[in-house]
C-alpha cells in the first residue's frame, strides 16, 4: 500500500525551467533512495507535485517541502491511500505545462503509468489525474496579492465601545462579549454575547445537570442578562448577536414574545439583536420552528445559522430557510491556508451564500494566514483571537489589520 499526496504552491523566487529540471533531478536521486515517485508540473509561477511511496517517507518528505524557501502558500489538495503506484517509472519527473500541445500530456502520463503489471490505462475518473489535467489546462492565479500576510501588521484601537458592564440582579449566569468585525472598513458589525457559569466557566457549566425541558427555559430566560450588559455598551449602529437552540423557540410557549420582552424591557429595540441559532440537536419539528422564526423575522431580528458545516447545521437547514447570516465554522476555518479540502469548502459556501444574498461571518479567526485567505476569497466579516478575544462582563479591545508602510 502507498500513501499518495497531492499539493499546490506558488514559486517564490524567479525560478526558470532549468532550474526546475535541476531541482527535480537531485529530487530524483533522493527519492529513489526513498523509494518514491511521483510528478513535479510548473508553468513560471504554480507547482503542482504529486508524490507516491512508503507512509513515513512521504510525510517526512512533504515536511521538507513545505519549509523549502523555493515556493510559498503551499496547500495540501489530497492525502491518501493506494494498492499500485500510478508513475512507477518515474523517481520524480517534470513537467513544463508551457510547452504541452495537444494530447501531449495524455502521452506522458501514460508512459508514466506503463509499468504496471496490468495495464488498466489511465482511468478516467482518477482523482490525481483530474487534478493533473485541471492544473495542465488552467491558469492558476491568487485571489487578491494584496492580501499577503507579510503586509499586514495589527494595531488595538480605542474600542467605541463601553469596556464593563454590570447586571442590576443576581443573574445565574455571565456573559463574555467578543465582536463580529470587518477588518477592511474597520466596522465593529455585531458583538456576541457567549455564555458563561457564574464563576466564569465554560458554557456547559451552566447547562450541567438541567433536564431538556429546564435547559431550553434557561438558554431563553439567560437572554435577558445578555441584552441588559448590552444595553450599557453604547452599542450605536452595532447589533447584538446572542445564541438560541432552535428547540427552544418551539418548546417555550411565547418564546418570541418573551424575547421581544427582554429586550425592549432594557430599551434596546429588536433590530438591535441578532438571533444566531445554534443547531447541536436536530429540528424535530421543523413546521413549528419556521413559525418561530418567521415571527423573529416579522419583530425585525436578524437571523444568523451557527456553526455551518458542523453537526446539524448543514445544507438541509440551508435549503428550508435562509438567514441574514451564516457563521463558517472554527473547525473549517482552523489551517484553512495549506488545506485544499476546506478551501473548496469555503469557495462554495461563500458562492452559495452570496448568491441568496447572505453575508459570511469566518468564526474562529487565530492567525493572519487564515484570515487573509479568508478575506482574499471574499468572506464578509470575522471574529477570533486574532482580532479579539472574548471579555467577560465587557468589550474587549480591537487588534485591527493595518497595511504596513514600504
Ligand atoms: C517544488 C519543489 C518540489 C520538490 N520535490 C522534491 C522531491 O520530490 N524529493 C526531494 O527529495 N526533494 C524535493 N524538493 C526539495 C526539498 O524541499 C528539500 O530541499 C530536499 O528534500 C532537502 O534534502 P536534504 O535534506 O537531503 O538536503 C522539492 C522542492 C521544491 C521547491
Amino acid at each position: 500500500m502507498f500513501t499518495i499526496l497531492v499539493y499546490k504552491s506558488r514559486v517564490q523566487i524567479d525560478m526558470s525551467a532549468s532550474d526546475v529540471y535541476q531541482l527535480v533531478k537531485a529530487a530524483a536521486v533522493k527519492n529513489a533512495n526513498r523509494d518514491i515517485s511521483g510528478v513535479l508540473l510548473f508553468d513560471g509561477d504554480y507547482f503542482l507535485q504529486y508524490l507516491e511511496g512508503p507512509d513515513g517517507e512521504i510525510r517526512d518528505l512533504y515536511n521538507s517541502i513545505s519549509m523549502d524557501s523555493r515556493h510559498r502558500k503551499i496547500v495540501k489538495l489530497m492525502e491518501d491511500q493506494s494498492p499500485t503506484r500510478r508513475f512507477g517509472v518515474w523517481y520524480m519527473h517534470a513537467i513544463d505545462v508551457n510547452t504541452l500541445h495537444g494530447d501531449d500530456l495524455n502521452e506522458i502520463l501514460s508512459q508514466g503509468a506503463s509499468f504496471q503489471p496490468v495495464n488498466l490505462g489511465l482511468p478516467s475518473h482518477d482523482r490525481v489525474l483530474k487534478m493533473i489535467t485541471a492544473f495542465a489546462s488552467a491558469s492558476w492565479t491568487d485571489n487578491d496579492s494584496h492580501f499577503e500576510p507579510e503586509n499586514w501588521e495589527f494595531q488595538i484601537k480605542p474600542s467605541q465601545f463601553n469596556a464593563v458592564v454590570n447586571t442590576k440582579n443576581a443573574a445565574p449566569c455571565q456573559f463574555a462579549f467578543q465582536p463580529i468585525l470587518n477588518p477592511i472598513s474597520g466596522e465593529v458589525s455585531s458583538i456576541e454575547a457567549l455564555i458563561r457559569s457564574q464563576s466564569g466557566g465554560p458554557p456547559s457549566d451552566c447547562f450541567k445537570g438541567l433536564s431538556p425541558e429546564d435547559l431550553y427555559l434557561f438558554d431563553l430566560e439567560s437572554k435577558q442578562y445578555a441584552f441588559e450588559l448590552a444595553s450599557q455598551m453604547n452599542l450605536g449602529k452595532c447589533k447584538l448577536s446572542v445564541n438560541l437552540l432552535p428547540m427552544s423557540l418551539v418548546r417555550i410557549p411565547n418564546a418570541v414574545e418573551r424575547l421581544l420582552s427582554y429586550i425592549t424591557d432594557v430599551g434596546l429595540v429588536p433590530q438591535q439583536v441578532i438571533v444566531e441559532i445554534t443547531e447541536e440537536e436536530s429540528i424535530t419539528n421543523f413546521e413549528d420552528f419556521q413559525s418561530a422564526l418567521k415571527s423573529l423575522r416579522s419583530a425585525g431580528i436578524s437571523v444568523a445559522i451557527d456553526d455551518f458545516g458542523a453537526g446539524f447545521a448543514g445544507l438541509t437547514l440551508l435549503s428550508r430557510f435562509q438567514p441574514e447570516k451564516l457563521k463558517i465554522d472554527r473547525q473549517i476555518i482552523d489551517g484553512v491556508h495549506y488545506d485544499g479540502p476546506k478551501q473548496a469548502i469555503v469557495k462554495a459556501i461563500i458562492e452559495c451564500a452570496h448568491s441568496l444574498g447572505i453575508t459570511i461571518i469566518a468564526e474562529g479567526v487565530e492567525t493572519v494566514e487564515e484570515w487573509c485567505w479568508l478575506q482574499s476569497v471574499g468572506v464578509d466579516l470575522f471574529q477570533g483571537y486574532l482580532f479579539a478575544r472574548p471579555k467577560l462582563n465587557g468589550t474587549p479591545d480591537i487588534q485591527w489589520p493595518v497595511l504596513k508602510q514600504v
